[in-house]
């Protein structure tokens, strides 16, 4: 089986002190513990599929209601719902895998018990969610995999070979991790499937706790910053942010469907006129309000929303609300 081995080294922090020191911290390992959840147990594996096959609303796939679209027969609507479906699941899976690998980095480089015991929650949450996507394609998706896209590696990369906690968090738990809570909010909403409703459900909780972590531990790190280190904070969240928006066309799966060099083409035309014109079918509508919503109130709140950021967010299409 093909394996990534990523080089690097991380300081290991052994704390003596296992009072606590932030509470707030140690309120939200309170509720991770509280809240744990078992993909074996707390999932029905064996419901029913849908009668059509559809995993998702038609509507989350970028050409639902072009020519494209309608030129295709019932049968091949199915096809390219389940496989984009996979697609996105991929990428997800990958995303798993990687924010399990960078909290354990975190566990050992975190400072502060609290810190520490939170990390080692959302180690065992990423574990958890990177197993029930996976059991979700092999089970529910014919076990269809595509490749982790290329912009998705480069992240990781970047996410695992950093010896600072605070440049993994800024990637992963305010960049990533904000996405992940509308792209989850979005999957849940759209999914056919009942089972994939439940999973979207179930992550979601334990995502807000992660995206917590960021908001509590990132704040006073961006205060205390220089100023050559706030630029390169801020540089870093633009990096992340592009990586996380740009980048994740489908390809695989429209080439699986069948389509042709010439109709992929026509797909990428059609996303790039939807985008110019903000046109998007209501659900990614709602997507892209949310998580625009939700990556600027949270930048502000760390302190990271700042005059060199925003041009940047609005090249990236991020809808800005005026400055105050
Ligand atoms: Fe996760
Ligand atoms: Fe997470």
């Amino acid at each position: 089986m093909e394996r990534r081995v990523i080089s690097g080294s991380i300081d290991t922090v052994f704390e003596f002190d296992y009072s606590v020191q932030a509470e707030d911290m140690r309120g939200l390992y309170e509720k991770a513990k509280r809240d744990q959840w078992n993909a074996s147990r707390d999932i029905q594996w064996t419901a029913p599929a849908t009668d059509d096959g559809r995993v998702l609303s038609d509507e989350l796939i970028d050409i639902y209601g072009s020519p494209i679209w309608e030129r295709l027969s019932e049968r091949e609507r199915v096809d390219l719902n389940r496989r984009i479906a996979a697609w996105r699941l991929s990428v997800l899976v990958y995303g798993e895998q990687g924010a399990m690998l960078a909290c354990s980095q975190m566990v050992d480089i975190v400072t502060g018990t609290d810190q520490k015991f939170f990390q080692a929650t959302q180690v065992a949450d990423e574990a958890r969610h990177n197993e029930v996507l996976e059991r979700y394609l092999e089970t529910r998706l014919d076990g269809l995999h595509y490749p982790m896209p290329e912009n998705e590696r480069v992240l990781f990369d970047s996410i695992l070979t950093d010896r600072r906690w605070y440049v993994k968090t800024i990637a992963l738990q305010l960049v990533a991790e904000t996405f992940a809570v509308s792209m989850f909010k979005m999957m849940g909403e759209a999914a056919a499937d009942p089972v994939l409703k439940e999973i979207c459900r179930r992550i979601l909780q334990d995502e807000s706790r992660h995206m917590g972590f960021g908001m509590l531990a990132l704040p006073s790190v961006v205060k205390e910053a220089s100023a050559a280190e706030r630029q390169e904070m801020e540089d870093y969240t633009c990096m992340a942010l592009e990586k996380v928006l740009t980048g994740f066309f489908p390809l695989e799966a429209y080439q699986d469907a069948g389509f042709s060099k010439a109709q992929i083409g026509e797909v990428r035309r059609h996303r790039r006129e939807v985008a110019a014109h903000n046109d998007y079918a209501v659900y990614r509508k709602y997507f892209r309000r949310d998580m625009h919503a939700a990556m600027v109130n949270n930048l502000a709140r760390i302190g990271l929303l700042t005059e060199r950021v925003r041009p940047r967010l609005a090249a990236l299409g991020v809808e800005l609300p005026t400055a105050a």
